[in-house]
């Protein structure tokens, strides 16, 4: 699996890429937003822009603003045009639907990458969220789909009556089991243990009922989006974005995504094992004379 990075921050760009485990860079304009924030000097988005591009030998996705398909073409167009020259490796994000509430067009998303392949500007499906928004994006042509995991389980979460703060947090892991377990009536008490007061809820509630026909976790929209592209043979790779902790990167390689992009500190949480440190505790412990000795010559 490849791993891209999911940051706009230049430092953990050039920290995680000097360790040779970046095959491509993820931005979005809230990754964008912490990034300036995060910077002492006021910078030229530009060469900062520029500076991502030029660093990393692989995919740079960057996301065009607008919501109207005509105006996001124009945008990608531009983007494409300032920075695929520096590093030949942008990736234009468009949002699968940029509708933001029901009376709103649907389409302009697709259409906008529909027409951009036709152009040959390669494209990022951004903000999926269920395998058939992945589905049409790869019909229209994009180059990638970013299914989001950890908003999908934030969803889920949600949707079973569970509350964002008090039963979980932006790290937390989501067993997507719970759903299966929730099903059967027999397992009701264990749950209860579980998670207490709200299994009663949860139960009960008609939503449930309804959402547990769909995805069970972020993690299974990626492992159903890969079954559909390889049933129909798309070429349309997946990366699993929205990636929340080191456990749902391991599950994502085992549905075979293509790519994870993750933030910084997951790829710390990936590298870091209790037992890890205890071994280096003992063997640093063991170092007798004799053997410091070979080091000193
Ligand atoms: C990357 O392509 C996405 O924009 C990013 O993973 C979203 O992550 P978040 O849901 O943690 O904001």
């Amino acid at each position: 699996m490849k791993i891209f990075i999911d940051t706009a921050k230049l430092g953990e760009i050039k920290e995680a890429n000097s360790w040779g485990i970046v095959d491509g860079v993820t931005t979005n304009p809230s990754l964008i937003k912490k990034a300036v924030d995060s910077l002492e000097k006021k910078v030229s988005m530009e060469n900062y822009i520029a500076s991502i591009c030029k660093e990393v030998d692989g995919p740079v996705s960057l996301e065009v603003k607008s919501q109207g398909a005509k105006e996001m073409i124009e945008e990608a167009k531009k983007l494409y045009n300032m920075f695929n020259h520096v590093n030949n490796n942008v990736v234009i994000k468009i949002p699968v639907n940029t509708a933001m509430q029901d009376d709103q067009e649907n389409y302009e998303g697709i259409k906008a990458i529909k027409n951009l392949e036709e152009r040959e500007i390669p494209t990022n499906a951004t903000l999926v969220m269920s395998p058939n928004q992945a589905m049409l994006a790869a019909k229209a042509g994009a180059k990638y789909v970013s299914p989001f995991l950890g908003r999908i389980d934030d969803y889920i979460r949600v949707k079973m009556g569970l509350k964002p703060g008090r039963d979980f947090d932006k790290v937390s892991y989501f067993d997507e089991k719970l759903l299966e377990k929730i099903k059967h009536e027999k397992t009701k008490e264990i749950i209860r243990e579980e998670i207490k007061e709200d299994i009663g809820r949860i139960y009960v509630n008609e939503r449930l009922k309804a959402f547990s026909t769909d995805v069970k976790s972020g993690v299974d929209v990626v492992r159903k989006i890969k079954k559909i592209f390889e049933n129909y043979k798309f070429e349309t790779k997946i990366i699993a974005a929205s990636i929340r902790n080191a456990r749902q990167v391991m599950e994502v390689a085992e549905t075979g995504a293509d790519i994870a992009t993750i933030p910084f500190d997951v790829i710390a949480q990936m590298i870091k094992h209790y037992k890890t440190q205890e071994g280096m505790k003992n063997f640093t412990k063991d170092i007798i004379p004799e053997y410091e000795v070979l080091f000193k010559k």
